[in-house]
């Protein structure tokens, strides 16, 4: 009745962005990302027939409210798959900076339900975790497995084919993701309320959309060929529209601040330098930059040069939902 599971984070190269369902969190589009080595959450649930509520310990302090109901809610659906109603006491250590444009719903939901599940000894396979997992957070059904990893949509109103599946493990292409940290500020909008906003009024909506199978056929194949370039522009560009495509919300959806802005000119400097680095930015003020290995430490002293930016992590391929017990 009790297991402990380790998830990573993931970065988005090709971006999940809107929902078309909100209760199952089923995507308008699949997406595609890498699980990143640096970024993760350990989190042990126990099954406890003596208790009465659920309890969700969080860096060795009890959640706030909200964060605990949504777990208690997570805990619902892996009682329902195990077929008993006996509450929990969960226990997370994030190794993510929180609310900042890092997913850390993606490993803290990945595991979460990789705990709650072994800690039932539920039968469950990679991809019934995946749908899972999405139902905590989308990109969470990422986080589940290593390396590069893509997220089909499905079709289907029951979610059922909508889960992840992997394209390159993490050993098999060696590449560098800077985590630039411009701010250690609360993101200001979720990305369920930016999704919302932005599906429900941005007239750039259905553009987004239109083009993001090109962009996965663009990465897929660029992952296939281990074409570092192709992937770094399509990822780029991808991100591009997808913050475009908030920009026409009403009211507007902006994650960015000036220090976003000087990265991603930084990093197109760095381009007419002859460097290979692309930048990708989530729904926080945050940016990542991909680069070659071997550039990495000389890029990381570039962005570091910026004032106001406040740490560069470096980051590379990462494994997916390890058990610890
Ligand atoms: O699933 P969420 O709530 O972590 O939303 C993810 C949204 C983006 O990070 C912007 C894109 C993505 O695919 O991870």
């Amino acid at each position: 009745m009790k297991a402990t599971a380790k998830a990573h984070t993931n970065i988005a190269l090709i971006k999940y962005w809107g929902k078309r369902d909100q209760a199952l969190f089923l995507p308008m589009n699949s997406s595609l990302s890498l699980t990143l080595d640096a970024f993760y959450t350990t989190t042990t649930v126990a099954f406890k027939s003596d208790i009465k509520e659920d309890v969700f310990m969080l860096d060795g302090h009890r959640a706030n409210e909200a964060a605990s109901l949504k777990v208690s809610l997570f805990l619902d659906k892996i009682r329902g798959l195990g077929d008993i109603d006996t509450k929990a006491v969960v226990t997370s250590i994030n190794h993510v900076p929180y609310a900042a444009g890092f997913a850390s719903s993606a490993s803290g939901y990945a595991a979460l339900a990789a705990a709650g599940v072994k800690a039932l000894a539920l039968p469950l396979d990679r991809a019934s975790l995946s749908i899972l997992a999405r139902q905590g957070s989308g990109s969470a059904s990422r986080s589940v497995y290593g390396g590069f990893v893509k997220w089909n949509k499905g079709q289907l109103a029951d979610g059922t084919d909508s889960y992840a599946e992997q394209l390159l493990k993490e050993e098999e292409w060696q590449v560098s993701v800077l985590s630039v940290h411009v701010t250690s500020e609360e993101k200001k909008i979720s990305s369920r309320d930016g999704m919302a906003i932005t599906v429900a009024t941005s007239p750039f909506y259905d553009g987004w959309l239109s083009t993001v199978a090109e962009d996965l056929t663009m990465a897929e194949e660029a992952i296939h060929d281990r074409n570092f370039t192709q992937l770094g522009q399509v990822s780029e560009s991808n991100a591009l529209k997808m913050h475009a495509t908030m920009l026409g919300a009403r009211p507007p959806v902006c994650y960015w601040n000036p220090t976003t802005m000087a990265v991603m000119m930084r990093v197109k400097e760095l381009r007419q330098e002859g460097y290979e680095a692309y930048y990708t930015v989530d729904a926080g003020p945050n940016v990542k930059v991909l680069c070659l290995p071997g550039d990495e430490a000389l890029i990381q002293a570039r962005l570091m040069e910026i004032p106001t930016v406040e740490k560069v992590i470096p980051c590379h391929p990462g494994p997916g939902i390890t058990y610890i017990t």
